[in-house]
């Protein structure tokens, strides 16, 4: 049976590039040849968009990732899956609904309210070699769910200092999350800088040399800001598909790999 790893590409900072580095991933992984499955967990909605994958039909008794996270839609995982093909393979994605932006509202109220997204993904495992979640900018029951239902987390960061600042906030509600709603903690993967501008001045220097003094949390790839990420996005691609010879594809190619390695 398939080991199935289960990632929660999470950072409550805005704009560092969680979707960027879900979509990139995505692509590396399926083009290595792995069955991929991503979550459009952001009602932002922009996964969707950027893969150009339809979206969801909101409404009562429809198949969306809201109704399933509220427990409305009880039926399976594969009715909630739209498709993104490439010729490198095709990438399942559980894409935004309208709706989606109820959810932070009515997730809170329903029972067992962290573990809904966990439970929806239950059925991936051993299906999918590797699951992607990308995760809103927030702390937010959303977010919870995505620490809930991971096996680990992918930190997205920038050079600067307001993420040295996120990531003291986001490390605390990491291990509270560990300590409340889970049997094993959470795996720190590492960090992606993402949206590096080259060359890289002093402060840009001081940052990634601050990043990588934390401890358990390494840099696993660096992808610089450029035109590439924001074109693919443009035509519905992952840079893997659009740029592949680029120096982010062979980032997203390293991560693809830190984390086909952690599914063993
Ligand atoms: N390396 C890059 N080079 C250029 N543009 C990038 C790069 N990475 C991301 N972007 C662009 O920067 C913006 C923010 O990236 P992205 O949406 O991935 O961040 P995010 O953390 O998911 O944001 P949010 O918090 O809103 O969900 C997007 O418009 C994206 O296309
Ligand atoms: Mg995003």
């Amino acid at each position: 049976m398939t080991t199935t790893l289960i990632t929660a590409v999470t950072n409550q900072k805005g704009g560092v590039g969680k979707t960027a580095t879900t979509i990139g991933l995505a692509g590396a992984l399926a083009e290595a040849g792995k069955n991929v499955l991503i979550v459009d967990l952001d009602p932002q909605g922009h996964l969707t968009d950027g893969l150009k994958v339809p979206k969801a039909p909101s409404g009562t008794g429809a198949a969306n990732l809201y109704r399933a996270l509220v427990g409305e839609f009880t039926g399976s995982l594969a009715d909630l899956i739209a498709t993104h093909s490439e010729p490198a393979g095709r990438i399942d994605v559980v894409p935004n609904a309208y709706e989606m932006f109820m959810a932070v509202r009515d997730v809170d109220k329903v029972k067992a309210r962290e573990q809904r997204l966990a439970k929806m993904l239950a059925p991936a495992r051993g299906v999918y070699d590797q699951v992607l979640i990308d995760s809103p900018p927030s702390l937010d029951i959303l977010t919870d769910n995505a620490l809930t239902a991971a096996d680990g987390v992918l930190i997205p960061v920038q050079a600067e200092d307001s993420s040295l600042t996120a990531l003291q906030l986001l490390l605390p509600q990491i291990a509270s999350v560990d300590a409340d709603l889970r049997t094993k903690p959470l795996e720190l993967h590492g960090l992606v800088v993402n949206l590096l501008r080259r060359p890289v001045n002093t402060l840009a220097k001081s940052v990634l040399d601050e990043l990588g003094k934390l401890e358990g949390l390494p840099i696993l790839a660096t992808v610089p800001l450029s035109v590439v990420i924001t074109e693919a996005w443009r035509y519905g691609k992952t840079p893997v598909d659009y740029a592949p010879d680029s120096e982010h594809a062979g980032a997203y190619r390293t991560l693809a790999k830190v984390l086909t390695e952690a599914a063993r």
